[in-house]
């Protein structure tokens, strides 16, 4: 049976750096306050009309294609996580196929927020592992610039985030003991509403529970967004900041301790962990937990903020354009967020 291995990886981040100073402009907050309880240094921001969450995609996807050493009319599948798509619909898998001139090959778009490219990864192993495709491109792309609160009313939340892309081509290998080991996938709906973007959406369309009045009811125009909508803020992210911390840093050691134990490992074989890159005081939290050294764990929050289904694979890539990953080294990700969901991949390089 082959297993999957990364065959190429690359990332895109916009030229654009909006530092925490920058962000005072808008906003009543400073670089200490940001810096204390994020470790957020600067982040990125796509340009406002030429650099979407596809074109971005585009960019890490070309980079990794050629890194694998194949063309992108052999790619046999595409999977696209991102919770900020160009369009409401279609997704950005198939605006990916065509700005890369794919042959006709199925393109699926996955929704899991912050542990959206474990969860792409994990069902791209699976079509490998069955034989079915040979070589899938995964991408996680976020345009979060386009959707923030920038007034003081949205700073616990708007700081965080900002805009990149990362991708891989997982490919086939029958080399054994190489590639993903395993991949652990887990979610808990209870606490939905405490990460989550609440509109537009159908729960609050109240006038929809009755089909043939919804069309006269609803007021013209009013059919997503209503004027209370946007002045409760449910146009923007809401984050129970402190709830999340809580929650993340149990899940997190347990689900890569879930990865460690199912292949019989310790986390002293863990050559490098690359956490989704949430908040540096969660990476750090986790790395004390786990008791790993700073040498195991990989962190590039300070220069990209939290960018969401992209932090993994822009971090990875990172790493191993500085050497940090080599050949035959055990590297794990790991990831949680809004759902709550989260998840871990444990591989040999
Ligand atoms: N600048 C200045 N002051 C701010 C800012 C800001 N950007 N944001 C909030 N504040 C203020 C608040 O208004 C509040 O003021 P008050 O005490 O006068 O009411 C004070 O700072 C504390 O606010 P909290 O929201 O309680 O801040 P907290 O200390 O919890 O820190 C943070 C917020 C950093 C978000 C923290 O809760 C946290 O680390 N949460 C983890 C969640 C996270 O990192 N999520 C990342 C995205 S989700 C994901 O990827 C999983």
């Amino acid at each position: 049976m082959p297993t999957s291995k990364i065959g190429g990886i690359g990332s895109y981040v916009p030229e654009n750096k909006v530092t925490n100073n920058d962000l005072k402009q808008f906003m009543d907050t400073s670089d200490e306050w940001i810096q204390e309880r994020t470790g957020i240094k600067e982040r990125r921001y796509a340009h406002r009309t030429n650099e979407t969450t596809t074109t971005m995609a585009v960019e890490a996807a070309k980079i990794a294609i050629e890194r694998a050493g194949i063309t992108a009319q052999e790619i046999d599948f595409i999977i696209f996580a991102t919770l900020s798509p160009d369009y409401y619909f279609p997704g950005c898998g198939v605006l990916v196929q065509r700005a890369l001139q794919m042959k006709e090959i199925g393109a699926l778009d996955i929704r899991n927020q912050c542990s959206g490219f474990v969860y792409a990864l994990s069902v791209a192993d699976q079509f490998i592992k069955t034989g079915m495709y040979k070589n899938i491109l995964v991408i996680g792309s976020e345009k979060h610039s386009f959707g923030l609160d920038f007034s003081t009313r949205g700073r616990n939340v708007s700081v965080i985030f900002g805009d990149g892309a990362g991708a891989v081509v997982l490919q086939a290998t029958e080399k054994a003991g190489q590639g993903i080991l395993s991949t652990h996938l887990h979610s808990d709906g209870q606490s939905a509403e405490l990460l989550a973007m609440y509109n537009p959406g159908t729960h609050a369309n109240h006038w929809v529970t009755n089909p043939v009045a919804s069309y006269n009811e609803a007021p013209a125009g009013d059919m997503f967004m209503s004027k209370e909508m946007i002045d409760k803020a449910e146009n923007f992210p809401f984050m129970d900041g402190p709830a999340v911390f809580k929650k993340a840093i149990v899940k997190f050691p347990e689900v890569i301790q879930e990865a460690l134990t199912k292949n019989g490992l310790a986390t002293s074989d863990i050559d490098l962990l690359i956490p989704h890159q949430a908040n540096l005081r969660i990476s750090q939290f986790v790395q004390q937990k786990l008791g790993l050294r700073d040498d195991q764990v990989f962190n590039n929050i300070q220069h990209y903020g939290n960018t969401t289904a992209a932090s993994i694979p822009i971090a990875l890539c990172q790493a191993w354009e500085e050497g940090k990953v080599k050949e035959g080294d055990l590297v794990c990700l790991a990831a949680f967020g809004s759902g709550f969901t989260w998840g871990s991949a444990l591989l040999r390089w």
